[in-house]
C-alpha cells in the first residue's frame, strides 16, 4: 500500500509517496536521492545509516518511513552548514576515516553522542550516575560501539571524539 509522508531533510521539506514497507533509509536514498546515510548491513548492526532524527541519533535501516512522517532528519552532509561541523573538522584533522563508507554514520553518531553526554545520559560503563559524564576513552568506545568501521579507523575516530568532546 502506498502512502504520502512528509520529511524535512537537512532543512529541505519533502513530500514523498512510499510503500508502507519502505524503510526510512530506502526512502532517503532511493526516493529522495539523499545518499549521505549509507547502507551497510541493513540489519541495525553497523551504524552506517545513522542520522539525527529530531535531534537524536537513529538507525534509518531499522525504521519504516511511514513511522517517521513529519520528522526532521539531519544527515552528515547537512551538518556542514557554511563550513565543516566541529565533529567533521575533528575527523579530518585526526584522519578518522579511510574508505569513508562508515564516516557519515560515525559523524552523526558522534554528534548525537556528545549531545547525549552533555545532557547527562549515562552509558553502560558510567560508574557514577550522579556526576557529570566525563567522556574518557572507555565512555566514547562504549557510546560509539554501534558504529563499525571495516577499515579499522578507530584510533583516529577516538582521537576526533576526544577533540570534539573538549569543544
Ligand atoms: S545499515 Fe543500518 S545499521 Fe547497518
Ligand atoms: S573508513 Fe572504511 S569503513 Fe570506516
Amino acid at each position: 500500500m502506498d502512502t504520502e509522508i512528509s520529511l524535512v531533510v537537512d532543512g529541505t521539506p519533502h513530500a514523498v509517496v512510499v510503500d508502507t514497507r519502505t524503510t526510512l533509509l530506502d526512502a532517503l536514498r532511493e526516493r529522495l536521492g539523499v545518499t549521505s546515510p549509507k547502507k551497510g548491513c541493513d540489519h541495525g548492526q553497523c551504524g552506517t545509516c545513522t542520522v539525527l532524527l529530531d535531534g537524536r541519533r537513529h538507525l534509518t535501516c531499522l525504521s519504516l518511513a511511514v513511522a517517521q512522517d513529519g520528522a526532521e532528519v539531519v544527515t552528515a552532509a547537512g551538518l556542514a552548514d557554511g563550513g565543516l561541523h566541529p565533529v567533521q573538522q575533528s575527523m579530518l584533522e585526526h584522519d578518522g576515516y579511510q574508505c569513508g563508507y562508515c564516516t557519515p554514520g560515525q559523524v552523526c553518531s558522534m554528534v548525537g553522542m556528545l549531545d547525549e553526554a552533555a545532557q547527562g545520559h549515562p552509558s553502560h560503563v558510567t560508574d557514577d550516575l550522579t556526576a557529570d559524564v566525563e567522556l574518557d576513552d572507555a565512555e566514547v568506545r562504549e557510546r560509539m560501539s554501534g558504529n563499525l568501521c571495516r577499515c579499522g579507523a578507530y584510533p583516529g575516530i577516538l582521537a576526533a571524539a576526544r577533540q570534539a568532546a573538549r569543544g
